[in-house]
């Protein structure tokens, strides 16, 4: 992406790069595909869809992310050395708009105790790097690491070389206001690259920074959904797009972003990886528009505009009406998942879809969108492959101790077990472990509740781990132990195929 429009402030989504390395927030290679497309909808200008040299899985994931997505660049990582460049070359080869993102540390201490590098050999080195890159396309992005710790001189040393060996954008991670002004203004080619930042929110100042940085002229943003990434995360995106937007008379700039997918992204994005958003959280939290004191409640029956600086209803937040019954046909229903952006891949996906949307109005009288979401998005029966949950029941009595007994199918074999364990859930998964033996670790079990009511579907995370290997399964029920089950086996049902895409440490 070469374009230099003064006006556009460019959104680099890398929610499933930097994201993924949010401890315990592994994705499988589907869950990434579904979660690029939606990055699509949204209409993220870049997608950075992973580390291709950090695993063959990793590769994998990037390629068949750049053989779906269409309009958004999507772009891999490297590090500045030619094994890196080329497996992102070539994992972005058949992307319609292909990047390779390369980056080398510019700081003291980080070029002398994690290199071992003089700044001439990492300068080099960057050069280097940029250059075999754009043998792979013409849109490469360099950052220099740890730019906030870097000498300014140097900085600008090394960003004018990049951008003279081929880098249209150069990135600044964690860095903000003066300096990047000082760097456009020191840096000679720079009108020739787009300046963009990278913040993590160590100080919570992510947002903040980033947009300090678009004031003094960066025109690229790397952010991710609900703010996820290494330490305590990244720059939301969400909030930086929005704080752009309704603020046209302070910003120079605005994004292409449909705000309207927003919710729909950070509700994809929590269930993915099993971290919910925080009911206060800008934008999208479910509090954000919730008006509790009287003062607030009397000013927007008013006039919405005295609390509101936004519509609810801009950022995605649907009226979440009532839409289908018991009664509603399957035509309805692809219809009504369409209107919400879900495209079943073929019939036999919509008919267990189907099948489950009956089997839900049978139990619950109302059935919102979010329901018809959490049916679409999958889990338990919505893998073809791997365990099915036959039966269940379980007895609980107040100071005793809870016994559940589960039936669950593998490759059409069923087999039962019983466990008693502290808890309903907990003993649930003593008689699920029972039956499989896996053997893994339980590392992470969330539950939401998809809708408002004591009948609604409770949708839980469950993250299992074996031998470095770790999967993450998903289940939604009326009953939330049913759906902790459900979660549980989806779970056991993909550690085998995270087994073989286990990826080493990242070096990041
Ligand atoms: O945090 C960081 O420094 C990064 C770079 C690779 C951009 O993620
Ligand atoms: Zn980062």
């Amino acid at each position: 992406m070469t374009m230099k429009n003064p006006d556009q402030l460019i959104i680099f989504d890398t929610t499933l790069r930097d994201g993924e390395q949010s401890a315990g927030a592994a994705m499988s290679a589907a869950d990434k595909l579904k979660i690029a497309l939606q990055l699509e909808r949204l209409r993220a200008d870049v997608i950075e869809a992973g580390f291709p040299a950090a695993s063959d899985g990793d590769f994998g994931a990037v390629r068949n992310i750049a053989a779906h997505v269409r309009e958004s660049v999507v772009c891999g990582l490297a590090r500045a050395n030619d094994n890196d460049i080329r497996r992102a070359g070539e994992a972005v080869q058949k992307a319609a708009r292909p990047r390779v993102h390369t980056f080398i540390a510019t700081s003291p201490i980080h070029m002398e105790k994690k290199l071992g590098m003089k700044p001439d050999e990492v300068l080099k080195r960057a050069v280097r790097a940029v250059r075999l890159a754009r043998e792979f396309c013409d849109d490469v992005e360099f950052s220099p690491e740890d730019a906030g710790r870097s000498e300014e001189d140097f900085l600008c040393e090394i960003l004018e070389a990049t951008i003279d060996a081929g880098a249209t954008t150069v990135n600044m991670p964690e860095q903000f206001g003066g300096l990047i002004r000082r760097l456009r203004e020191r840096v000679a080619n720079a009108e020739r690259a787009v300046f963009s930042v990278h913040c993590h929110n160590d100080l919570g100042c992510a947002v903040a920074n980033s947009l300090a940085a678009i004031m003094n002229g960066a025109r690229q943003v790397e952010c991710t959904i609900n703010g996820i990434g290494e330490r305590a995360g990244n720059t939301s995106l969400e909030e930086v797009v929005m704080a752009v937007r309704t603020r046209p008379d302070f910003f120079p700039c605005d994004s292409r972003i449909d705000s309207r997918q927003l919710v729909p992204s950070s509700k994809l994005v929590a269930s993915v990886t099993g971290f919910p958003v925080q009911p206060n959280k800008a934008v999208v939290g479910v509090n954000a528009f919730a008006h509790e004191s009287g003062i607030h409640q009397d000013g927007v029956l008013k006039h919405k505009e005295t609390y509101e600086i936004m519509r609810a209803e801009d950022v995605g937040w649907s009226s979440n009406t009532l839409r289908l019954g018991k009664l509603s046909g399957r035509n309805a229903f692809r219809t009504r998942l369409a209107e919400l952006g879900v495209e079943f891949q073929d019939e036999e996906a919509l008919n267990a879809a189907f099948a489950k949307f009956k089997a839900l109005a049978d139990k619950k009288r109302d059935i919102y969108d979010d329901d018809l979401l959490a049916i679409a998005s999958g889990g338990e029966n919505g893998d073809s492959e791997g365990w099915h949950l036959e039966s269940f029941s379980s007895s609980t009595e107040m100071g005793g101790r809870p016994r559940a007994k589960v039936a669950a199918r593998l490759n059409g074999k069923v087999r039962e077990a019983e466990a008693d364990g502290d808890g309903q859930v907990d003993a649930a998964f003593r008689a699920v472990e029972k039956i499989a033996d896996s053997g893994a670790t339980l590392s992470l079990f969330s539950i939401r509740n998809i809708t408002g009511g004591s009948d609604a579907q409770g949708e839980v995370a469950v993250r299992l781990e074996k031998d470095g290997a770790q999967a993450t399964g998903h289940g939604a029920d009326t009953d939330i132990v049913v759906a902790s089950v459900r979660a549980y086996l989806n779970a056991l049902s993909r550690l085998d195929s995270a087994a073989a895409r286990a990826h080493p440490q990242r070096q990041v």
